[in-house]
């Protein structure tokens, strides 16, 4: 009996890692330049956090929830995105009274029953951020620069910005029955779904990919061109903070973005590099989203984008295996005297920060001597019974081949292999050998 991969799920392997962690990294060293902490919610939340948050008419709700009852007969849902959950955990823990500021980041996998391609998965991950209780546009401003810098330090090329606000929720209301009597006449001409959307929720329409809709949908009226004073002017305070941090946007008169908790500002960053799925980020105000699941008037702001694609774009610029992080020191033992003595010593230079791997397959010589270049050890000792006696040994420098004596004492061996980091430390820091910056 053989089991498949469930469709839409897929394993990450070990050789595929190294270009997950460049890419988490990245998000982990803005969320630090900009000052964000992170969070960590359940996969798991009641679904009504989803149906209410995200929204009854949405694709999400309908169509792409992993839904289940517990045996509690609870109805659960997978996290098919960040911002519900933690827009619950800020009223969980009080926040809107002992810390109603905060700007957070998250990082793990998203659920949602979609048709897989390249770039879409069931499983996937996404990383984001969330301010919670600030309105002023400065906030949206900062939050489109976050998104920004970090494809800038990871090299992404083609970045498109594309920009609209939808208004409040009276707005909305408004744009909503404007956008029923532009649809309507044509409605019979279009798909089964929009014909829902229409009594629904027609801004839903606005991002329906079927053929069938596009030319009404691109003759439809634009978001933008129906706010209140506040809206616009909200609008135009963050192009004007767009304009003075120099980060070029196209205002995109229908984006309107597939759930419903938006209000105002939302957004998307698109890359030349990415092919057909060329969004990697979008995000938006949810002004309301937080009243909404019970708690006081709050306004949020965040976005969240794909791993997956950015994983994509990172392999496709640096195709091959990526460098990985070198062993320092392959022990390759002799008989089973060698081999206790080989365990114990790697033990504890492990405890002294030291990278050690010794062979459990009780093979010769020459097989752990390839396995020590497979793992491109920076260095190799042998360790037989002569050695283990005479607590002494040969190491071996595998780049340059020369080989000293040395005792086999666990402190002294670890600051041999270890005189202090590469980059130019004088060995008075507690970096074990990787690298520091000098003090
Ligand atoms: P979203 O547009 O549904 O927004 O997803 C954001 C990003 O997640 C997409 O642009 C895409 O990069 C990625 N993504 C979505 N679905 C998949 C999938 N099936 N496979 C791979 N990647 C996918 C949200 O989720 C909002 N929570 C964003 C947000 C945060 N708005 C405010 N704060």
């Amino acid at each position: 009996m053989t089991y498949d991969l469930v469709r839409g799920m897929y394993d990450i392997l070990p050789d595929e890692i190294p270009w997950w962690q460049l890419a988490e990294d990245a998000v982990r060293e803005m969320a630090r330049r900009y000052n964000y902490r992170e969070i960590r919610v359940p996969l798991v939340e009641h679904t009504e956090l989803f149906t209410r948050g995200v929204g009854e008419a949405t694709d999400i709700v309908t169509k792409e929830m992993y839904t289940f009852q517990d045996r509690g007969e609870r109805s659960l849902t997978l996290r098919p995105e960040g911002t519900a959950s933690v827009a619950r955990a800020y009223l969980t823990h009080g926040w809107q009274t002992s810390e109603p500021f905060q700007k957070l980041f998250y990082l793990g996998p998203m659920f949602r029953y979609e048709k897989p391609q390249k770039g879409r998965n069931r499983q996937f991950h996404q990383y984001g951020i969330e301010v919670l209780g600030a309105l002023d546009p400065s906030v949206d401003a900062e939050v489109i620069a976050f998104a920004w810098s970090l494809m800038e330090i990871l090299g992404l090329g083609g970045l498109r910005l594309r920009l609209n606000s939808i208004g409040c929720a009276a707005d909305r209301e408004q744009f909503r029955e404007i956008l029923r009597r532009h649809f309507a006449p044509s409605i019979d001409r279009m798909c089964d779904d929009c014909r829902r959307r229409l009594g629904e929720n027609p801004l839903r329409i606005l991002d329906c990919k079927d053929e069938r809709c596009q030319p009404f949908i691109d003759k439809a009226p634009g978001s933008a061109d129906h706010l209140c004073p506040e809206c616009a002017e909200h609008l135009t305070a963050v192009r004007g903070w767009l304009d003075r941090l120099e980060l070029a946007y196209d205002i995109d008169p229908r984006l309107v973005r597939g759930l419903d908790y938006y209000t105002r500002t939302v957004f998307e960053l698109m890359s030349s590099d990415l092919g057909s799925q060329d969004t990697l980020i979008g995000g938006g105000r949810y002004d309301g989203l937080i009243e909404m699941l019970g708690g006081p008037p709050t306004p949020g702001i965040g976005f969240a984008g794909g791993l997956e694609r950015l994983v994509l774009v990172l392999q496709q610029r640096q195709p091959g295996a990526m460098e990985v992080e070198r062993l320092d020191l392959f022990l390759a033992t002799l008989g089973e005297e060698g081999r206790r003595a080989g365990m114990k010593l790697a033990t504890a230079l492990r405890r002294f920060g030291i990278s050690v791997d010794i062979d459990h397959r009780a093979r010769g010589l020459r097989k752990q001597m390839a396995q020590a270049n497979q793992l491109r050890a920076r260095n190799l000792l042998v360790l037989g019974e002569d050695e283990a006696r005479a607590g002494r040994g040969r190491l071996k420098d595998m780049d340059s081949g020369e080989e000293r004596e040395v005792s086999l004492d666990p402190e002294s061996l670890a600051d041999l292999l270890y005189p202090g980091c590469d980059d130019g430390c004088d060995g008075d820091c507690d970096c074990s050998g990787g690298s520091c910056s000098p003090s």
